[in-house]
């Protein structure tokens, strides 16, 4: 049920726009409050009267209506989700982009609410590598994507890029508001990205990890209705962080101050940082000359984090670790396991195509205390992120 839900439905230039009117009336049925922007061209498709009518409130689509400036931050803070569909390649392009030309960007870039979004397009343009590109990104500024279905398109060919029918964007969208109240006030700890050990004032010892993996779990804990902080190091990639409470870190020493500080508090536990094992035990003031034909750095062992949140955690916390393995993956993951006393540890292979660092799939298996063992295939982070965020669900009510 939608009763006292509030959504914002964008409609652009898609010969799917007719099905917006059944899409409006569904959601109304459902008991959500509906209020309806679009793009010019989508009013080519189908009738703003049309959209009034149904939703009972008048459609904006200009930056000015009437003479008069439409407040496109208040409708963003109006609504409790923004739905767009269809999305059309072309809206999709400049959301990705950040381009506001119209009055539905405008409001899709100043929104604070949830945006969930429904692609629309030919098989051809659906399958363009920028578009795929394009909605990757989205995904990882954490909007919510409805997959498209296979079928006839508006070219007469039959393939990928139908718009979701107005059925399945219901469904996804009662489904977004019951996932929000499962971890709804429950604290999270998520820790993320590599840790950089200083040497001089130019040079560290880093490693490769991107913070993907562990942004996207921030991100779906979050989208269960979770606070989410999030201990991040020192990462290249833009993120959207929106809703995270972030706290950035660049050493291994001060990720581990930083959780320290907030695991206490925290129900829910997951170190998916890859922190450096050594740091160097001294750093110079000034930038190292070279001299010698070989050289040694004498490095100390950083804070096991995870192995000391392990020795703290209490009976009502969940600790879960992640382990990186090239060898006896099974046997180390499960030492981890035990060793560092945690519920669960998530292992990925580096020897597996398409997962670990930098890669926007991974491939996983989760090991827990209770002798559970679960074999994932081979998906998209973000998706990855969810099989873990529903284990560790049904872990604290097994
Ligand atoms: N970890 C940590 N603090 C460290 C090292 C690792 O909290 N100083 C955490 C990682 O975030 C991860 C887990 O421990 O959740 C395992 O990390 P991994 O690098 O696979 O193992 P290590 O414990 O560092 O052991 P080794 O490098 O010998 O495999």
């Amino acid at each position: 049920m939608l009763q006292g839900r509030k959504i914002l439905l964008g409609i652009t230039g898609s010969i799917a726009a007719y099905k917006a009117a059944v899409l409006v009336r569904n959601l109304i049925r459902e008991g959500a409050e509906v209020k309806v922007i679009m793009t010019e061209a989508a009013k080519d498709f189908i009738s703003p009267l049309t959209l009034a009518t149904l939703s009972k409130h008048p459609v904006s689509s200009g930056i000015f209506s009437n003479g008069v400036w439409e407040n496109h931050v208040m409708l963003g803070r109006w609504a409790d989700l923004m739905l767009v569909a269809p999305l059309s390649c072309n809206t999709l392009a400049k959301m990705e982009a950040g381009i506001c030309d119209n009055l539905l960007l405008a409001v899709y870039l100043s929104a604070n609410c949830p945006v969930m979004l429904a692609p629309a397009m030919d098989e051809d343009m659906w399958k363009h590598p920028a578009t795929k590109r394009n909605l990757k990104s989205l995904e990882a500024f954490g909007n919510l994507i409805v997959p498209v279905s296979n079928g006839e398109l508006a070219s007469g060919l039959f393939g990928e890029g139908r718009m979701a029918e107005p059925e399945t964007i219901v469904s996804a969208v009662l489904e977004h508001f019951q996932n929000r109240e499962r971890l709804r006030g429950r604290k999270v700890l998520i820790s993320a990205g590599p840790t950089y050990e200083h040497i001089d004032p130019v040079r560290f010892i880093g490693n490769h990890s991107s913070g993907k993996m562990g942004v996207a779990l921030a991100r779906a804990f979050e989208q269960c209705g979770a606070s989410v902080t999030l201990v991040l190091g020192p990462v290249s990639n833009k993120f959207s962080l929106e809703g995270l409470e972030v706290i950035r870190v660049q050493t291994a020493d001060e990720m581990f101050q930083a959780c320290n500080r907030v695991f206490e508090e925290a129900d829910i536990t997951v170190m998916a940082a890859a922190v450096a094992d050594y740091t160097p035990v001294a750093v110079a003031n000034e930038k190292i000359k070279k001299s010698e034909e070989t050289w040694s750095l004498t490095l100390k062992k950083t804070p096991d984090i995870l192995k000391s949140l392990g020795q703290r955690k209490t009976g009502n916390q969940v600790l879960a670790g992640f382990a990186l393995e090239t060898t006896n993956e099974r046997e180390n993951a499960m030492n981890k396991l035990h060793q560092k006393n945690a519920d669960m540890i998530v292992l990925n292979s580096l020897r597996e195509d398409g997962a670990g660092f930098g890669k926007d799939t991974n491939r996983v298996t989760i090991f827990d205390r209770k002798g559970g063992e679960v074999n994932f295939e081979m998906k998209s982070k973000t998706d990855v992120a969810k099989d873990i965020v529903e284990y560790i669900i049904n872990y604290i009510h097994a």
